[in-house]
């Protein structure tokens, strides 16, 4: 076997040097990022073992072990709750799969100074098929004082007040990217040291792209704008930039990930029957606007910002527009109320 490669960052060795650099840095928020690769190293063994679902037993229900099989995004949820509970750096995360914000209410947590809002497993309709998922997540520092519990208002503040965004995607290879003002980074799991390794450093988004990504069976019920867009971008040719391809997986992780290195724009517009769209802000739109503006794109509703946002709920949903910068430019325009 070949010695380690010691000019190979790991997830916790970056970090550990970036916030190193900055001045009056605790190392919290290091910490918490190596948690959370903590938990996905878990969430990504039990992943990948999800195609034996059918022959060890269904979720809910016994294995032939006679142990109880939980559903995966029960599972991811678990995890990530547990790693950020005992670690020293969170004081209370909130989960799409969870009605409410959970406080941590132990010394240590109550003194910390972020909080997480995460969807454990996103895209989970996909793992009957074996299409990659993901885990989303935002980091914001507290509004409310340490020593205290936290409180709603820590879990509703516009996504610019992120100080780190990033995903895990259970793909060909599981990758964690993570961004913070400084920048992007992806770091992908070798599966024989167990460790994540930077092999995505400086990750931008391309300023065009030729891939748009958006639920096609919902055409009818999109804006007047939208359907112009992807009347648009069904008709570019070489001479006009195109020619287009249109890439859905129903996982946005996937989309997104994609999309971000390869350049493109993802779309889940309102629709006459869901008029707020389907994702929600605090779990998948805000992570990912934060990813996206720093990687050099741009995220807005078709309106405003995503980023600029005031949350008023936890569950709170919103359309979403994202991508490379000049597609998006393009878009703003077919999206410009008629005059
Ligand atoms: P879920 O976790 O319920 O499978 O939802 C996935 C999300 C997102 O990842 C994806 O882009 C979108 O929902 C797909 O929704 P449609 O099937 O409505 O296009």
């Amino acid at each position: 076997m070949n010695p380690i490669n010691r000019r190979v960052l790991t997830l916790d060795e970056f970090t550990i040097q970036q916030f190193r650099a900055i001045p009056n840095a605790t190392g919290e928020l290091s910490t918490l990022l190596r948690d959370i690769g903590l938990a996905a190293k878990r969430i990504n063994v039990e992943v990948n073992k999800a195609g034996l679902v059918d022959i060890l037993g269904d979720a809910g229900h016994s294995n032939v072990q006679g142990e109880e099989v939980k559903k995966l995004d029960e599972y991811a949820n678990t995890q990530l709750m547990g790693v950020l509970r005992h670690g020293i750096s969170c004081a209370g995360i909130s989960s799409e799969e969870l009605d409410s914000f959970v406080p941590f209410d132990d010394e240590l947590s109550r003194a910390s100074k972020y909080v997480c809002c995460f969807d454990p497993l996103d895209g989970s309709s996909n793992i009957d098929v074996n299409i990659s998922i993901g885990t989303i997540f935002g980091v914001y520092r507290r509004v409310t004082e340490k020593g205290e519990l936290v409180r709603e208002a820590d879990f509703l503040q516009p996504g610019v007040r992120q100080v780190a965004a990033g995903y895990i995607i259970y793909g060909s290879s599981t990758m964690l990217v993570y961004a913070t003002r400084r920048g992007v980074n992806g770091f992908t799991l070798d599966p024989s040291i167990g460790e994540f390794c930077l092999s995505h450093p400086n990750m931008s988004c391309p300023e065009e792209g030729k891939i748009y990504s958006v639920n096609h069976g919902n055409f009818f019920q999109y804006p007047k704008g939208v359907q112009h867009y992807i009347h648009r971008c069904q008709a570019k040719t070489k001479a006009t930039g195109g020619p287009y391809s249109q890439r859905y997986t129903g996982s946005m992780v996937a989309d997104l990930h994609r999309n971000l290195i390869k350049g493109g724009l993802f779309m889940y517009p309102s629709t006459q029957d869901n008029p707020k769209g389907k994702l929600r802000l605090q779990y998948e739109c805000n992570p990912f606007a934060f990813i996206m503006e720093v990687a050099g794109g741009r995220a807005t509703d078709g309106i405003q910002r995503i980023l600029n946002i005031q949350p008023t709920s936890l569950h709170q949903r919103t359309p979403l527009f994202l991508g490379s910068k000049l597609m998006m430019e393009e878009l703003e325009q077919c999206l410009l109320p008629l005059s």
